[in-house]
């Protein structure tokens, strides 16, 4: 059969056409900046930072346009965790507005039969959905940061919902990796496929149910979601899901209440050092921000920028590694279980850790003891299971700064892409599977329990030098996000990479598994790097692309450069104001 290749010289068309008119990935310049994977939501914060608005209001316009381009990584059916540095302050705060399990959650609300469910088997389900915690979020944050209202700064997202865009190639390809979930629901079918496939690229899609969802939010506030019409509808979604014919579902039993007594928590970010840098990242119920300065900590042992970059690499492996298996171990909600935080972040602990960094490539390690480095000995905990549950890669990333020099680091998620594959009805929005964060079978600090927040690897990260901030970064990536941020921040500072070198370079992502995993996009396993490290031992795993990373520098001149993906997830867009 003669093969027609019209539709492949019509894609080649498109795609030569989108870079040239292609949105930068990079840009440096003196105003607010900001960098997302989403070209429609790095233009919404530009407007704001534009008309006046500040960083935190900008973040909040790029979060809901987000929600628009990108559902099926978040919106305001999820949760997330928000870095703010307050130039007026000079301080670092955290929002955390993570999901929260919902009153009848208990131990074994993962268990059939008393054995724990797949993770697969267990996301599509009205019982993987946690309370929602983002438009209380942007709420918050806006009431004690920012200068704008949801009207002024929903209407960018209002505006790309009604008029709608072309479906991307990243668009695509995330909804066909979720056909089959969203054809469990009748509502998420009629969103999101055409005849039961993801919308075909370049067709035309718009989301006019989330652009009247996002209305009524101007109108009333974050208690328009929380309580009334809307809260009504989410909490029938969770527990009569609106399946298609033949679908078995496992209902939740999310309350009214549930919704209405839902709280964002202000929590002291993670503060440590590394190489005269101030480190700011997410403490629980993130794991993030631990695990990040703990290996900051065991890798700030070794003089790295004098050794050869494969060198640097396999510590950078080993370190990961060592703080996954003490993450994997210890880290959870930290109102519901004692988080050993001030031994796990402890120099001196780091220091004995690293002790077996040296050498060939470590094999699956258990947990060390940080209780020894506690100020407080009485802690009865010791260490859980070491394994790494199942996560999925999603979620979202974006960073915004403005003149006055506040810095927003905000990443948020709805979990696995296309999260619980519940789309309310009429509302244009996905509900999150954030509660198969938790561990499935107890005993361990995070299992599933009322009101709890599961584990997150989310990592915001802010980064200042003699007190004012020297860059930013954060990613997309379930536990890969702790790795890209953590070698990206490896890649700038000890291997001296500019942040878009940084965020360019492949990544490698050890998280206490039996294999690394590398990137086939950036053609790793058949690299020079690739083979140095294979003879130190490692082992690698292929996957397409890890994370999504954005991120901005302050540099010493002044000017700012923001830095969004060049490569990955159909490429990001980084502005900064020129006006
Ligand atoms: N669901 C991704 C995370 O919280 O890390």
């Amino acid at each position: 059969m003669k093969k027609d290749f019209r539709p492949v010289l019509a894609t080649a068309l498109l795609l030569s056409c989108f870079q040239i008119y292609a949105a930068p990935a990079v840009s440096t310049g003196h105003g607010g900046a900001v960098a997302t994977v989403s070209e429609q939501a790095s233009q919404a914060a530009l407007q704001i930072l534009d008309k006046g608005g500040n960083a935190i209001d900008a973040a909040v316009a790029a979060a809901a346009t987000l929600g628009v381009t990108d559902p099926f990584s978040c919106g305001i059916g999820g949760g997330g965790f928000m870095l703010i540095y307050s130039a007026k302050d000079d301080k670092v705060i955290s929002i955390d507005h993570r999901e929260t399990a919902p009153a009848y959650f208990t131990p074994s609300v993962f268990l059939a039969d008393g054995v724990a469910l797949e993770w697969e088997a267990a996301v599509p389900n009205g019982i993987s959905v946690g309370v929602p915690g983002t438009v209380l979020g942007w709420q918050e944050a806006l009431t004690r940061y920012g200068t704008m209202n949801f009207e002024q700064l929903l209407a960018p997202a209002i505006k790309v919902a009604d008029d709608g865009f072309a479906v991307s190639e990243n668009f695509n390809r995330i909804s066909k990796i979720n056909e089959k979930k969203f054809a469990r629901f009748e509502s998420a079918q009629q969103l999101y496929l055409t005849d039961g496939k993801a919308h075909a690229v370049g067709s035309h899609f718009s989301n006019p149910d989330l652009a009247n969802t996002y209305r009524l939010l101007t109108q009333g506030g974050a208690k328009a979601f929380y309580e009334g019409e809307l809260a009504k509808e989410i909490v029938a979604a969770v527990n009569q899901p609106p399946i298609t014919e033949g679908t078995q579902v496992l209902s939740g039993q999310m309350s009214l209440n549930d919704l209405k007594d839902y709280e964002v928590r202000l929590r002291q970010p993670i503060h440590s050092t590394y190489r005269g840098y101030d480190v700011y990242g997410m403490a629980p119920p993130s794991s993030g921000g631990i695990a990040i300065a703990q290996a900051l900590n065991m890798l700030e042992t070794f003089d790295l920028a004098n050794l050869p970059r494969a060198e640097v690499e396999h510590l950078y492996l080993q370190a990961s590694r060592l703080a996954f298996a003490d993450r994997n171990a210890y880290v959870a909600d930290s109102e519901y279980t004692d988080v050993p935080t001030m031994g796990l972040l402890s120099k001196d602990y780091a220091k004995h850790r690293a002790k077996l960094m040296s050498g060939q490539a470590l094999s699956k390690s258990e947990p060390g003891d940080p209780f020894v480095y506690q100020e407080d000995p009485s802690v009865p905990l010791r260490p859980a299971s070491a394994t790494l549950s199942p996560e999925s890669l999603h979620t979202t990333h974006l960073a915004v700064s403005d003149r006055e020099g506040n810095v927003v680091a905000y990443t948020f998620t709805i979990e696995d892409w296309g999260g619980s594959g519940i789309v309310v009805p009429g509302r244009g929005f996905l509900l999150n599977n954030e509660m198969t964060d938790f561990d499935f079978s107890a005993p361990h600090p995070n299992v599933a329990e009322a009101f709890k927040r599961p584990r997150s690897s989310m990592s915001p990260t802010i980064v200042l030098k003699d007190n004012k901030p020297a860059f930013t970064i954060g990613s997309p990536g379930g536990s890969t996000i702790i790795t890209t941020v953590l070698q990206t921040m490896v890649n700038h500072i000890d291997l001296g990479m500019s942040l878009s070198e940084a965020i360019d370079a492949p990544r490698l992502s050890q998280r206490n598994g039996d294999t690394t995993l590398v990137e086939t996009m950036l053609a790793f396993p058949n690299s020079e790097q690739a083979k140095a490290l294979a003879a130190k031992g490692h082992k690698f795993a292929e996957t397409d692309q890890i994370g999504a990373a954005n991120g901005i520098v302050f540099n010493a001149d002044g000017t700012v450069t923001a830095v969004s993906e060049s490569k990955r997830h159909g490429v990001g867009t980084a502005l900064v104001q020129k006006q």
